[in-house]
């Protein structure tokens, strides 16, 4: 094993407040709820205090959506792609900033934050700034926008999120109440910032931030026309049925339980690398982790020796490590839920593994785990575990790969390794998951339409298809 040297990267270039307000028709204010505290959950430090949105404050925010809504709407589609090419430009500007505060206040690695959520993000309002004035070439014809959107969001991709969330919502003439999630409130505020940099005129974007009430109020809110909500599915059913019969469209995206296959033919080393980058990226709190691998049975040994030695030199600590791999579990009733849920996988007779690997002693830790010997019934193998653990079954022929990755409630994505083309397309015939992965996992790119099946969710988001649900169509 090698030793590093700490690369911490600075968290000088963030401006931290001690508190933050709500951020409704342009301008930062009190909220009338008791506020709530942030933490780093790398040192369980109190980053700031945070507003909490009543169900009046979240009704002046509707109502500075409505009024902007007028003007927005109004504007061709050419004006409204120059403010959301100037957000894009100035997440440029200012993604090292973005980065670190997103690090800050999530606990992912910086590595993450900077290479991989502030460009997507950056790139999703620069995807969706084209499509402004060409909703009709897009095959939208003259398509009206919606209105007002709430939009609650949580705390694994807080920026990426909003900005799903946010950059098709404007980019159609939408206007915008968002709710971030309770544990990572701080980087929404700090894109309202950029909002005001770029003289989006008031009201367009409003942010109001509190826990599940102040959301649960941006939904029932009766002058919201669209609801997109990512998050548990537990709230997500709880939001349909609120939403049920009042005529306010509505797109959910919910959690997974994806399987990524590997055959017999597949290149072992690739392989592990993608089954790595599959669970262990953002820690596994990811709704379409590949926390399922299903591997053929007469490769199991040497994929998981592979993938044990793998594991073996994955770097865990400080999130501000340029080195680090694995970071901060985002909160302890998340830690809390990681801990249940893989004491529940030992004792129902699946056999754990982690690698050699020291925790910090403050802070929301999770060493990286498999679990071997896995039956379909074991829990770790059915619910969702949204953190550094995977389990691993296995498989002899193809048709039973299927039936096992299907063998789920959720269906949001699916990786296959093999060498055979033609069976990547047999495979991906029958998955049932929005996206599969072919020798490779988790790649994003905002062309590219994101969502699930079944009990993962309905809609979809990024791509010309994530235009509609921000469109009367
Ligand atoms: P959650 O679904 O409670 O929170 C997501 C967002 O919904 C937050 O902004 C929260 O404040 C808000 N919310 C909570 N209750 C609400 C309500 N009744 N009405 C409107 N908004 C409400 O998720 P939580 O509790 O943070 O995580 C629980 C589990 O959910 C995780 O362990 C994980 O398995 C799953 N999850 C899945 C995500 C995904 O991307 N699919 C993201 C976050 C969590
Ligand atoms: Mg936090």
């Amino acid at each position: 094993m090698f030793e590093y040297a700490p690369a911490p990267e600075s968290r000088d270039v963030v401006d931290l407040k001690s508190s933050y307000g709500l951020f409704i028709n342009g301008e930062f204010v009190d909220g009338s709820g008791t506020p709530f505290k942030t933490v780093n959950p790398a040192t369980e430090e109190t980053l700031a205090e945070v507003a909490t949105a009543s169900s009046d404050d979240v009704d002046r925010a509707v109502q500075a959506a409505r009024k902007a809504f007028g003007v927005w709407s109004a504007l061709p589609g050419a004006e409204r792609a120059k403010y959301l090419f100037r957000i894009a430009r100035i997440i440029q500007e200012r993604a090292r900033e973005l980065a670190v505060l997103e690090s800050l206040d999530n606990g992912k690695p910086i590595r993450e934050s900077r290479d991989v959520d502030v460009p997507l993000v950056a790139a999703h309002f620069f995807y969706y700034a084209g499509w402004a004035d060409k909703l009709e070439y897009a095959g939208f014809g003259s398509a009206k926008p919606l209105g007002v959107a709430g939009q609650v969001i949580p705390w694994n991709f807080p920026l990426l999120m909003l900005a799903w969330k946010i950059a098709p919502a404007l980019a159609c003439g939408n206007t915008v109440v968002l709710k971030p999630a309770e544990t990572t409130p701080l980087t929404a505020l700090l894109f309202a910032d950029i909002c005001r940099q770029a003289d989006l005129p008031p009201g367009v974007v409003n942010i109001v931030t509190g826990a599940g009430e102040t959301g649960a109020a941006v939904v029932a809110h009766p002058d919201v026309n669209k609801v997109a909500f990512t998050g548990s599915t537990e709230v997500g059913r709880i939001i349909a049925r609120t939403v049920a019969g009042t005529g306010k469209k509505l797109t959910l995206e919910l959690g997974g339980k994806a399987a990524n296959i590997v055959f017999d033919d597949a290149a072992v080393d690739q392989a592990v690398e993608g089954i790595v980058n599959g669970i262990f990226f953002n820690q596994g709190h990811v709704c379409c982790a590949g926390s399922r691998l299903l591997v053929q049975e007469s490769i199991q040994e040497e994929l998981l020796a592979a993938l044990k030695r793998r594991l073996g030199t994955l770097r865990l600590g400080d999130p501000l490590d340029k080195n680090t791999d694995i970071g901060a579990i985002n909160s302890a009733e998340q830690l809390a839920k990681i801990r249940r849920l893989s004491d529940l996988g030992e004792s129902e007779g699946a056999e754990r593994w982690s690698p050699a690997c020291e925790l910090p002693g403050k802070g929301f830790w999770f060493p990286p785990t498999l679990f071997t010997g896995v039956a379909q019934s074991h829990s770790v193998a059915r619910e969702e575990i949204f953190g550094p653990v995977l389990s691993v079954l296995t498989f002899r022929t193809p048709a039973e790969a299927v039936e096992k990755a299907n063998n789920t409630p959720y269906g949001l994505s699916a990786g296959v390794w093999t060498e055979k083309g033609s069976r990547i397309l047999w495979m991906a015939d029958r998955l049932r998951a929005g996206v599969v992965w072919a020798n490779t996992f988790n790649k994003f790119d905002p062309a590219s339409p994101f969502g699930g099946f079944k009990e993962s969710g309905f809609g979809r988001e990024g791509g010309r298809h994530g235009l509609e649900a921000y469109l009367e169509v």
